[in-house]
This record gives structure tokens, C-alpha cells and sequence, in this order.
């Protein structure tokens, strides 16, 4: 450094750091309450960095061709509707730096397709998206910062019926009917319980721009921890200031 000393408090000549790994951010909330927008804000004013979106959804376990028959029976509310032993498997390899294969789901057959895959890099920002990421504390356990989208349930409940109607083959009644037998109920009783591991609860969801700024500004200091580490690999950073 120019003036030698003190300028630099707190980059220590130590042993070099381990490995760069990827800042994992969960965001969960209840259904329709805005979590692929706010992700997709965060994608947005992320642009410098390699970051990529993992949902949830992508894992629910495909239904049998008699399951299928009743799926309106069937509650993908429930945390057991979800693969979470590929799911895990998935964010490991991505934690490791290695790319993946995640599966597409398919929610007008209720499976996933087949033989298609979304092949998913190696990055510097991994975002996993879902209403029951923070359920398990394994997949918790993954994550560097968790978000929970808090959106009123009338606002969901409107969202979610246009959009089922619209984007998943769905009718008013089905929707409706879903909702109150399986969707509410399981928003209690897991969704709504797990909002206690947030680090940080985004009411209004995806019309919260200044949430939205907070939260990216933090995830720029730990990246800018990252990078420092990656530009002098001998240099452990100790705080965030520095220290020749
Ligand atoms: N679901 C369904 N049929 C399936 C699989 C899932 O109706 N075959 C529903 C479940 O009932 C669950 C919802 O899909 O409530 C989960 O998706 P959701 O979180 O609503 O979608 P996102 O687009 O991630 O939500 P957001 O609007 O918050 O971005």
C-alpha cells in the first residue's frame, strides 16, 4: 500500500484461504407471494456476478399413472411431495463447483419431463427458490442467507388463481378447492413455521425495491470478501478492513 502501515488494517499474511465456494440465498414464502420476482430483481442488479436460480419445484417427485388419475388428492403442499435427497445431492455438487443436470417439472401432468434437463454452471451466487426450502434443516443448513417473501394471503390467493387458470391448466373451482383442502393447511403448518430461520423478511414481496437494494448491497460485500481472496490468494481476510 501507498502509505505502508496503518491504512491497512485487517488483510492478514496467513495460510491461504479455502477454496472459493458459491453464496448460497434460500427464499421461501407461501405460494404466489412474489419469490421468483424478488429473485429475479436480485438476478438483475447481480449482474457482474455468475449467479443462478434453483426451484424447488424442479424436485417434486413425479406421480404414478394412478396418482395422477386423483391429483386433486394429492397434496404437493407437503414436504414429502418434494425429492429433498436430490435436492441436496444437486446443491452439494453446485457448493463444490460442479455443473448439474436439475430436473423440469411439468405441473399440467404433474411429472417431470423425462428426458429434458437444464444443465446448471458452476457460479458465484446460487439462489434455491421454493415454498419449503427452509423445512429441512439440511437444506437450511446450505444456505449463507435466508429470505422469506411475506406477502398477504388474499393478494396470494388472487395471484395464484390467475396464474393456475392461465400458465397450469387449472379451472376456478380446482384451484379453489386445492387451496382450501391442501395449500392453506400446509402453509400453517410448515411454510408459516419455518419463517422463523429468515435473516430477512421482504413484506409486499417483489414491490419492495428497497428491501430488495439492502439485501444485494450486503450480498456485494461478501462477494467483494470473495474476490478479495481470489485476487490475493495468500491474504486471509480477516475484517473488512485492511492490514498489510
Ligand atoms: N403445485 C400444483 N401442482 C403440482 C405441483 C405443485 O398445484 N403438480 C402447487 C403446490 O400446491 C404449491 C405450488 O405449486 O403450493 C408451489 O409453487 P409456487 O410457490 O406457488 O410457485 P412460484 O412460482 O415459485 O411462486 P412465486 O409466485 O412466489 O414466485
Amino acid at each position: 500500500y501507498a502509505n505502508g502501515t496503518a491504512a491497512a488494517a485487517a488483510v492478514e499474511l496467513a495460510s491461504p484461504p479455502a477454496a472459493r465456494q458459491p453464496f448460497v440465498i434460500g427464499v421461501s414464502g407461501g405460494t404466489a407471494s412474489g419469490k421468483t420476482t424478488v429473485c429475479d430483481m436480485i438476478i438483475q442488479q447481480l449482474h457482474d456476478h455468475r449467479v443462478v436460480l434453483v426451484n424447488q419445484d424442479s424436485f417434486y417427485r413425479g406421480l404414478t399413472a394412478e396418482e395422477s388419475a386423483h391429483a386433486q388428492d394429492y397434496n404437493f403442499d407437503h414436504p414429502d411431495a418434494f425429492d429433498t435427497e436430490q435436492l441436496l445431492e444437486c446443491m452439494g455438487q453446485l457448493k463444490r463447483a460442479q455443473p448439474v443436470n436439475v430436473p423440469i417439472y411439468d405441473f399440467k401432468k404433474h411429472r417431470r419431463c423425462s428426458e429434458t434437463f437444464r444443465k446448471v454452471n458452476a457460479s458465484d451466487v446460487i439462489i434455491l427458490e421454493g415454498i419449503l426450502v427452509f423445512h429441512d434443516q439440511r437444506v437450511r443448513n446450505l444456505m449463507d442467507m435466508k429470505i422469506f417473501v411475506d406477502t398477504d394471503a388474499d393478494i396470494r390467493l388472487a395471484r395464484r388463481i390467475r396464474r393456475d387458470t392461465v400458465e397450469r391448466g387449472r379451472d376456478i373451482s380446482s384451484v379453489l378447492d386445492q387451496y382450501g383442502r391442501f395449500v392453506k393447511p400446509a402453509f400453517d403448518d410448515f411454510v408459516l413455521p419455518s419463517k422463523k430461520y429468515a435473516d430477512v423478511i421482504i413484506p409486499r414481496g417483489g414491490d419492495n425495491h428497497v428491501a430488495v437494494d439492502l439485501i444485494v448491497q450486503h450480498i456485494c460485500t461478501k462477494l467483494g470478501q470473495h474476490d478479495l481472496c481470489k485476487i490475493y490468494p495468500n491474504v486471509h481476510v480477516v475484517q473488512s478492513t485492511f492490514q498489510i
